[in-house]
């Protein structure tokens, strides 16, 4: 393995990458809006999960293997869509795609990460998710919508949290001009910024392509749309409350993301995985649920499986594994998640992912107190 890809933890993995990228394109996408408090958040709740092992058990042999939404996956971690994937490496979406095909698990693309489904699906060897908006229009969504069909992607995952724009990814406006605005940065970070000179001017092309930022956002009424127009699986991304995980199943979702999208959107929502358990109990008898925001370890994914998730996503250790060394990186991320959940198993004491239970998590009693109802 490449020295720079030798990382052990996510902190190590951050840390290189923080070297790899211009600091004002690090800073964006590791941050989240506002004063980050949720992004923060996202991680540090999981520090208030204690798992509860059961000692003197012993299976040399674990099975991590699931299945999402029917698929079969060989862990439960899937990558989460990220927008502006291209800007931080030329592999982008595709990469990373090719990287999940490899770990067997679930590649979910971002409308918005810079390539389009017919790149993705050129590289592409296990199962796609496509994610939409309707920010561009609906005209703009079918086309997402026809390519996911044509080329045989799973699901489709309409993201809902996001309903205005309050911190652009960089890519989303990035030129070659505006790489000016890296500056001196641009020097120190000679492998990125000789990558982005033969690459920038094509993700320029692609935003581009995208078109002009309508003012829509997908309401529980444009579900039905959606549903019709791709006749598959829609999965419903950006669910922090009960009663909006009800709204969706009501509205047609065969699964939902639990996800304040990173904290990338209302800085102030709460920690995804303190939030997890209510929604599960209000829907999870009748879709699969799956979380992300904050997931940095195998430990997490224990916690986020014994409150009631089917599957992890991974958005930020995916992103600056891209960044560090390209789709490898992405290779390197995913196996290291594998070793960690598999250790994470045999120490909390259980043989499979399904063993896994509410009786191997302890959280703060806070966490249950009734809350006010979220919809009046
Ligand atoms: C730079 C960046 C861009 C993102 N772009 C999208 C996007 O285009 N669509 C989407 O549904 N979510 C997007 N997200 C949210 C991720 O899908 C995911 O919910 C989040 O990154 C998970 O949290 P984590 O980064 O802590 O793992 C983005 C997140 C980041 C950090």
């Amino acid at each position: 393995m490449p020295k720079k890809l030798n990382f052990h933890t996510y902190e190590e993995l951050k840390a290189s990458a923080r070297k790899a990228l211009p600091r004002v394109l690090f800073e964006d996408m590791a941050n989240g809006s506002g004063r980050s408090w949720t992004t923060r958040h996202n991680e540090a709740a999981f520090d208030e999960v204690d798992l509860v092992p059961r000692a003197a058990v012993g299976f040399p042999e674990r099975q991590l293997s699931t299945t999402v939404l029917g698929t079969e996956v060989s862990m439960p971690v899937l990558l989460s869509p990220i927008g502006a994937l291209r800007m931080v490496h030329p592999h982008g979406a595709p990469g990373a795609a090719a990287a999940a095909g490899r770990a067997g698990t679930v590649a979910s693309v971002s409308m918005m990460c810079g390539h389009t489904p017919d790149e993705i699906a050129r590289r592409a060897t296990g199962p796609v998710w496509q994610q939409v908006y309707l920010s561009h229009g609906y005209e703009k969504c079918a086309e997402y919508i026809e390519a996911a069909k044509r080329h045989g992607f799973q699901a489709i995952a309409v993201t809902v949290d996001c309903p205005v724009s309050p911190k652009p990814p960089m890519g989303l406006k990035v030129s070659l001009s505006s790489a000016i605005e890296f500056g001196p940065q641009l020097a120190r970070r000679p492998a990125w910024t000789a990558r982005f000179l033969t690459d920038g001017a094509k993700l320029a092309a692609a935003n581009e392509a995208m078109g002009p930022r309508k003012k829509q956002t997908a309401l529980w009424s444009d579900m039905d749309w959606l549903k019709e127009r791709w006749g598959g699986p829609l999965i419903v991304k950006g669910i922090i409350t009960p009663e909006d995980a009800r709204r969706a199943v009501d509205a047609g979702a065969d699964a939902i993301v639990v996800s304040n999208h990173g904290g990338m959107s209302l800085d102030g929502a709460p920690a995804t995985i303190t939030v997890l358990e209510s929604i599960v109990r209000e829907v999870g008898q009748e879709v699969e649920v799956y979380l992300d925001g904050g997931v940095r370890q195998g430990s997490d994914v224990v916690r986020a499986l014994a409150l009631g998730a089917r599957a992890v996503m991974i958005g930020r250790p995916q992103l600056l594994a891209l960044a560090l060394g390209g789709e490898r990186g992405v290779d390197a991320v995913l196996e290291l998640f594998r070793h960690q959940l598999d250790v994470a198993l045999a120490m909390v004491g259980v043989q499979s992912v399904h063993d896994i239970d509410r009786s191997y998590a302890r959280t703060p009693e806070r966490w249950t107190d009734p809350q006010p109802a979220a919809l009046s």
